[in-house]
Parts: C-alpha cells; sequence; structure tokens
C-alpha cells in the first residue's frame, strides 16, 4: 500500500514522497486536492527544523501557500493547525500571524477550531498551553461539509418546538448535534512515537469526514508520522504527502504497515465523540 515515490501518480492510493513538500506540491494538478490539511513547523527549533526569525519563517510559506491555490479544487478546504509560537518569554499565536498569508490569497475563513487537549507541559510563569487552533479555509462559499458525518451525541434528550407549525415535533436531527468549534480530543499515548509532535488520528479522522468525500485526495505537506494519510486511508480517501527526514519516513511506512496488518494502535473518533457532549453544549 506504501509507495515512497519521487512521482505523482493519481492512481496511487497513498504516495509518500521523501523530500521538500514544494517538489510534491510541483506535481500535483491544478484543482485535484479535495482536502490540504498540515501541521507545519511552528519555527521553535525542533530537531526538524531551524529558528530564524519569525517574518523569515513567515515568509518562507509563500511558495507553498500559492500551490495551494492552485491545486485544491473550488469545493475543497484547507485545513491549517498550529500553536504558538514562543521567544523570550512572550508567546505569539501562529493562527493569527498565518491568517493574513491565507486571507491574500483569496481563502476564506470558515471556522477558527479550537483543538483542546487536557495534558501537556507545565508552565510556572503562565497559565499551561492546552490547545492549539486548526483554521478551515475554503476556496468559495460553494464548499464540501459533511455535517452529517461528523455530529456527536446529545447529553440531554432532544426537545420538541413548543408552538407554530412544528408545534410537537422533535427538534434538532436524530443524528445527534453539530460538534461545535471547540474540539476536546486527547492527545493519545497508544499512537506515541518518536516523532515529537504528532497530531493525533482523531482529530484528522473529524476533519477528513467533514470536508471531504470517498476516493478524493487528501494532501499534507508535512506529514511527520503520518497521522494524515492513517486517518485518510482508514476512511477510503487517497493520500498524498511529503516528508523529507528518513527517521520519519521510516516511521510512516512502519505506521502504514501497521495499519494494512491491522496491528496499528491508534484511539478512533468514534471512541471519543462523546467527550464533547462536555464542551459543545
Ligand atoms: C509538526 S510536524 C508534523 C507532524 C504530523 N502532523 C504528525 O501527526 O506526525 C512537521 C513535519 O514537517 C517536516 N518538514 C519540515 N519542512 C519540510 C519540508 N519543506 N518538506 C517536507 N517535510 C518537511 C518535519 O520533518 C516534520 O516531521
Amino acid at each position: 500500500m506504501v509507495s515512497i515515490s519521487s512521482t505523482y501518480n493519481e492512481k496511487e492510493k497513498f504516495l509518500l514522497y521523501s523530500g521538500d513538500c514544494l517538489k510534491l506540491f510541483r506535481q500535483i494538478p491544478d484543482n485535484s486536492a479535495r482536502l490540504i490539511v498540515t501541521s507545519p513547523p511552528y519555527n521553535l527549533g525542533k530537531e526538524y527544523e531551524t529558528r530564524q526569525p519569525l517574518k523569515d519563517y513567515l515568509n518562507s510559506f509563500e511558495p507553498l501557500i500559492k500551490e495551494c491555490v492552485r491545486i485544491l479544487h473550488p469545493r475543497g478546504s484547507l485545513c491549517w493547525q498550529v500553536g504558538t509560537y514562543v521567544r523570550s518569554g512572550q508567546i505569539f499565536p501562529l493562527d493569527a500571524l498565518f491568517y493574513p498569508l491565507f486571507k491574500k490569497h483569496g481563502f476564506r475563513l470558515k471556522n477558527r477550531i479550537i483543538w483542546h487537549f487536557e495534558t501537556g507541559l507545565n508552565c510556572f510563569k503562565r497559565l499551561s498551553g492546552r490547545h492549539e487552533t486548526v483554521l478551515w479555509f475554503t476556496k468559495s462559499n460553494d464548499y464540501v461539509f459533511n455535517l452529517d458525518a461528523i455530529r456527536v451525541p446529545r447529553k440531554a434528550a432532544r426537545k420538541k418546538y413548543s408552538q407554530g407549525e412544528k408545534k410537537g415535533q422533535l427538534m434538532g436531527s436524530p443524528l445527534g448535534k453539530n460538534p461545535g468549534d471547540v474540539w476536546l480530543i486527547p492527545k493519545s499515548q497508544i499512537e506515541h512515537t518518536t516523532h515529537p509532535c504528532p497530531y493525533p488520528v482523531a482529530l484528522m479522522e473529524r476533519l477528513i469526514l467533514a470536508f471531504t468525500n470517498t476516493g478524493d485526495l487528501v494532501v499534507d505537506p508535512y506529514l511527520g508520522s503520518g497521522t494524515t494519510a492513517i486517518a485518510a486511508l482508514l476512511h477510503n480517501r487517497r493520500c498524498a504527502g511529503a516528508e523529507r527526514v528518513p527517521k520519519y519516513i521510516q516511521i510512516i511506512k512502519d505506521r502504514l504497515q501497521q495499519l494494512e496488518n491491522g496491528t496499528l494502535k491508534y484511539k478512533p473518533l468514534g471512541s471519543i465523540s462523546s467527550l464533547n457532549q462536555r464542551k459543545a453544549a
């Protein structure tokens, strides 16, 4: 199932490009990606990145964003998952800094999703960070949004209309409620690899189910440990992604092999959906 190739081929279920994401993107045809979803490096000096002045860091994304505009289908979505950049005891919210870069290229912000997790480093001079964000952009107002695929259970029984034509009828969808824009999705220990900053499979599952349909192409420029590819393949989407660090490529290959033979450990979206009852009342 895992094909490491230097050439994009629309027939591949999963194309793992070993190298710079821009080189992969330049091969992908216009309007062919239904979802571009990723978590880029945050300029924090992690083992896979070199810290640079904030302005240079942000400017370095310009060529990739132009490619995102070109390869994204008119009804497609782009999800940019980021946290904070920290320097000299100050935090800089990366979503606020990236927003104008995407807006400048015509992307329309649909939601700023708060991804809330309850564990992490403890701070002593400020409040401990327990959320990051996902900027969900579309190219137009005509876009794929499968709300029914991501509804969550209700806490209370459905209310009934008390007056008007619908008096006595149940309110809301029998499939559950809209999950809202605050998502409690724990960082799962069972998904741990030696990659320093993976996001959970369930976070990707919800985005992929909401914004794509079976067979669609999902593209991740910064695959890391391959979480996006796992969620895409779990739901019968195609995936193309890039990663330039060989040891992470090996992690991706191992995880995809485990997915194929049924031994991959992950926390499925279905097992955490009810947690959101507390958050999206
Ligand atoms: C924040 S991590 C992504 C983690 C990923 N979401 C996961 O769940 O594992 C960013 C990744 O981008 C990779 N990377 C950085 N610059 C890259 C580039 N120009 N092309 C391809 N990969 C790159 C890094 O090696 C790192 O693994």
